[in-house]
């Protein structure tokens, strides 16, 4: 229990470490919390700085994710555990301790944190997220439909993760509500369009 609750507060404190406001600073852009979605993300990072400060960020952020909860896995904390470290990682994301507590949307430190699971869930995810994108050219829908999935796919691959993965589903569905907003009225800006151009 001790070193379960040592873990959670590490993943609370790593979480918290928004890479997309240091990235946007190392690379002079502006705060990724002020212009575009405000969203402190690697999508928004794309939108202001394009590809490469995006890849840092997209990385660092499934780092966040990854490290605590596949660390907690190799010295054998339980399933409960590992979910609750995950949550703890997302929650530092989207809730900063350093940041003013205004974070981003979880998507990426949550992949990171579903990595441990195992190379069938992280290629469902990619796939349905990336094709998702590809044809809509919308990140957020990528995101929720892949996160809406996850459940149905960790239950065919380990249900035994399936209820800490649906504690995740629902907190990025929650964290995505300005985006359903946008996406039901139209108004949504995609990544990029059909004729290949970043927007
Ligand atoms: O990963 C975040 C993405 O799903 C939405 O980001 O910047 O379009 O609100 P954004």
């Amino acid at each position: 229990i001790a070193i379960a609750i040592l873990m959670i507060s590490v993943a609370y404190l790593v979480g918290s470490l928004s890479s997309a406001v240091i990235v946007c600073r190392l690379f002079g852009l502006p705060d990724p919390r002020l212009v575009g979605s405000k969203n402190p993300g690697a999508t928004n990072v794309y939108r202001i700085g394009g590809r490469f400060p995006a890849v840092l960020v997209l990385v660092f952020d499934i780092l966040k994710g990854g490290l605590p909860v596949y660390g907690s896995y190799l010295i054998g904390l339980p399933p409960v555990s590992l979910g609750l470290i995950a949550m703890a990682a997302c929650l530092g994301h989207s809730y900063p301790l350093y940041f003013g507590f205004k974070g981003g949307k979880s998507v990426a430190t949550a992949f990171g944190a579903l990595l441990p699971i195992g190379p069938a869930l992280a290629g469902a995810l990619i796939l349905t997220w990336a094709g998702v994108i590809f044809v809509t050219g919308y990140s957020s829908l990528g995101a929720l439909i892949a996160v809406s999935l996850a459940p149905v796919f960790t239950w065919f691959i380990k249900p035994l993760y399936t209820i800490p993965v649906i504690m995740l589903s629902g907190f990025i569905i929650f964290r995505h509500h300005q985006n359903i907003a946008r996406l039901i009225k139209g108004e949504e800006t995609p990544i990029w369009s059909k004729r290949g151009k970043r927007i």
